[in-house]
C-alpha cells in the first residue's frame, strides 16, 4: 500500500469517527462516547498528516504541540461550566486564526498569487475572509461574555447599512482576487476589512445572545477550515470543516427557533438589553407569596410527584450537586422525581444536561419539554431552580410579550410551584413573569445553592 493511500485511509477513518461522534452527541447518555470518538478521529487526522511527505522538519510541529497542550489543557480542565460559552468562543478564535494564517502562508507560497489558479484562489480567499472575520468576531464574543466589553448592544445610526456596505466591498475584493490573484495589496486589504467586519458584526448584539453568535462563528470557522482543505488539498480538513460549518449553522437556527426569535432578529435586532420590554405586562398590584425553607421542605418531603425545572440560576449558583442530593432524599421518602429540560434553559445548548450529568443525575430522569409537559397537571410540586423565561406563561397568554410564541415548560399547570431565585429580577428577556404571582406559587428567595442546602437538611430532619 502506497504512503498516500495509507494517509487517505487514515483520513477516511478519522472522518467516519467525526460523524459517529456527532451522532453520539445527539443523546446525553452517549455524549461522552461521542467526545471520545471525535478525539480519536482528531488524533488519527494529526497522525495521518504527520506522514505527509511535504513535512521535512518536525521541530516546529513539536513546538506547536507543546504550546497547544500548555494552552489547551487548562482550558479543558479548569474553566468552570458557567464560563463555557466564552471558552468555546476563544477556541473558535484559535481555529479561525489557524485557517487565516495557513491561507496567508499559502498565498506567500504561491508567489503572492502568481502560481495560484482561479479555483485555488477562490478557496484561499474564502478561507482568509471567513477566517479573519471569525477571529475578531470570536474575540468580541469572548469579551462580551467575559464582560470586559459591554454586554449591552452598541448601536448607532445607519449601522446595518454600514455593515452591509462593508460586506459588499469585502466580497467585491474577494471576487476580484479570484480573477486577479496577484493583486497583493487587495488581498491584505480584504483581510483587514474582514477583521473589521468581525468587530462591527458583533457590536450590536447583546451579551446574552452571544451563544447564538458563537455557534454561528463556529460555523464560519468550520467553513474557513473546509476552504483551507480545498486550498491545500487536504480531504480530512474539507470533511471536518464541512461538518463543523453545517452543525454550527443548524445549531444557531435551532437555538433561535427555541427562543422564538428569527435568525435576523438575533443578528440585527440589538436584543438582550436588560429592561422591561415594551408591551409586556408589569406586576403592579399583584402579590407574591414567599415560603420558608422549613415549609418548602415539608411539602417536598411528603410529595409523591415532584418535577425539578433547572434554569440559568442553577448554573450561576453551581447548585447541581445540591439538586441531585435533594432529589435522592425525596425519592428515599417515596416520592417520584423528574427533571424537565427546556432546550434553551441556561445560556448554551445542553447547559442543564451537562451540569446535571456532572452531578451524576441519571439520564433517564431528564425529560425534554415535549415529553414532560403533559405530566405537570399531575405533579404535586414543581421546583423551579433559577429558571425564569422558560417557565413564563406570558409566552402562551400575552401576545404583546416579546417571548410570545416561545414554547415553554407548563410549570403553572402543576398543583403547586416553589421558585428558587434571589429576587424579583427578570431573566434574560427582561420581562415580568406572572408565574411568580400565581396563587399556587411560593417563592423561596436566596441563592439557589444556599436554599437547596437548607432544603436538604430540612428534608433530612423530617
Ligand atoms: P433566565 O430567564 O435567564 O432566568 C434566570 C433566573 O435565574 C433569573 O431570573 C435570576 O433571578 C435567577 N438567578 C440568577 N442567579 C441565581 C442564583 N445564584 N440563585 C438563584 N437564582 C438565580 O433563565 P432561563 O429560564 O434558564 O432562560 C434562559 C434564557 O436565556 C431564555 O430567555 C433563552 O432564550 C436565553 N438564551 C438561552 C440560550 C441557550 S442556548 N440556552 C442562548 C441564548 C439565550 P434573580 O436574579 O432574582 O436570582
Amino acid at each position: 500500500m502506497s504512503r498516500e493511500l495509507g494517509i487517505q485511509a487514515i483520513y477516511l477513518a478519522s472522518s467516519v469517527l467525526f460523524i459517529l461522534g456527532l451522532k453520539s452527541l445527539t443523546r446525553p447518555a452517549f455524549a461522552r462516547r461521542g467526545m471520545q470518538q471525535a478525539a480519536v478521529g482528531m488524533l488519527l487526522a494529526i497522525v495521518g498528516t504527520l506522514f505527509q511527505q511535504e513535512i521535512i522538519r518536525f521541530d516546529w510541529i513539536a513546538g506547536g504541540l507543546i504550546l497547544g497542550t500548555v494552552i489547551g489543557y487548562p482550558l479543558g480542565m479548569f474553566v468552570p461550566m458557567t464560563a463555557m460559552p466564552q471558552r468555546i468562543a476563544i477556541s473558535h478564535l484559535f481555529g479561525a486564526l489557524a485557517a487565516t494564517l495557513v491561507g496567508v502562508a499559502e498565498y506567500w507560497h504561491g508567489g503572492h498569487g502568481s502560481t495560484i489558479g482561479h479555483g485555488q484562489m477562490a478557496a484561499l480567499g474564502f478561507e482568509v475572509l471567513f477566517g479573519a472575520l471569525t477571529v475578531t468576531g470570536s474575540f468580541m464574543a469572548f469579551g462580551k461574555l467575559q464582560e470586559f466589553i459591554t454586554g449591552t448592544p452598541v448601536t448607532y445610526r445607519g449601522q446595518n447599512a454600514i455593515n452591509l456596505a462593508l460586506f459588499a466591498v469585502t466580497f467585491g475584493l474577494f471576487g476580484y482576487l479570484i480573477f486577479f490573484p496577484t493583486a497583493t495589496f487587495l488581498f491584505y486589504l480584504m483581510i483587514a476589512l474582514a477583521l473589521c467586519i468581525g468587530v462591527l458584526m458583533v457590536l450590536p448584539i447583546g451579551g446574552a445572545d452571544m451563544p447564538v453568535v458563537v455557534s454561528l462563528l463556529n460555523s464560519y470557522a468550520g467553513l474557513a477550515s473546509s476552504a483551507t482543505g480545498f486550498a491545500i488539498g487536504n480531504n480530512v480538513l474539507i470533511i471536518a470543516g464541512a461538518l463543523d460549518g453545517a452543525s454550527g449553522f443548524l445549531l444557531s437556527v435551532i437555538m433561535s427557533k427555541a427562543m422564538n426569535r428569527s435568525f435576523g432578529n438575533v443578528l440585527f435586532g440589538a436584543f438582550g438589553t436588560p429592561q422591561v420590554a415594551a408591551g409586556a405586562k408589569t406586576a403592579e398590584g399583584l402579590t407574591v407569596r414567599s415560603v420558608s425553607a422549613e415549609d418548602a421542605a415539608m411539602r417536598l418531603g411528603y410529595a409523591s410527584k415532584v418535577i425539578f425545572v433547572p434554569g440559568y440560576g442553577m448554573a450561576v449558583a453551581q447548585a447541581q450537586h445540591q439538586v441531585r442530593e435533594l432529589a435522592e432524599l425525596i425519592e428515599k421518602k417515596g416520592g417520584e422525581v423528574k427533571f424537565a429540560i427546556h432546550p434553551v434553559a441556561g445560556r448554551m445548548p445542553g447547559h442543564m444536561n451537562v451540569l446535571l450529568a456532572e452531578a451524576d443525575v441519571p439520564y433517564d430522569k431528564l425529560y425534554d419539554m415535549d415529553a414532560i409537559n403533559s405530566a405537570f397537571p399531575e405533579t404535586d410540586v414543581a421546583v423551579v431552580i433559577g429558571a425564569n423565561d422558560v417557565v413564563n406563561p406570558a409566552a402562551r397568554n400575552d401576545p404583546k410579550s416579546p417571548i410570545y410564541g416561545m414554547p415553554i415548560l407548563d410549570v403553572d399547570k402543576a398543583k403547586s410551584v416553589i421558585v428558587l431565585k434571589r429576587s424579583m429580577n427578570p431573566g434574560f428577556a427582561g420581562i415580568e413573569n406572572e408565574l411568580f404571582y400565581n396563587d399556587r406559587t411560593s417563592m423561596l428567595f436566596g441563592d439557589a445553592k444556599a436554599s437547596l442546602s437548607k432544603l436538604v437538611s430540612e428534608v433530612k430532619a423530617l
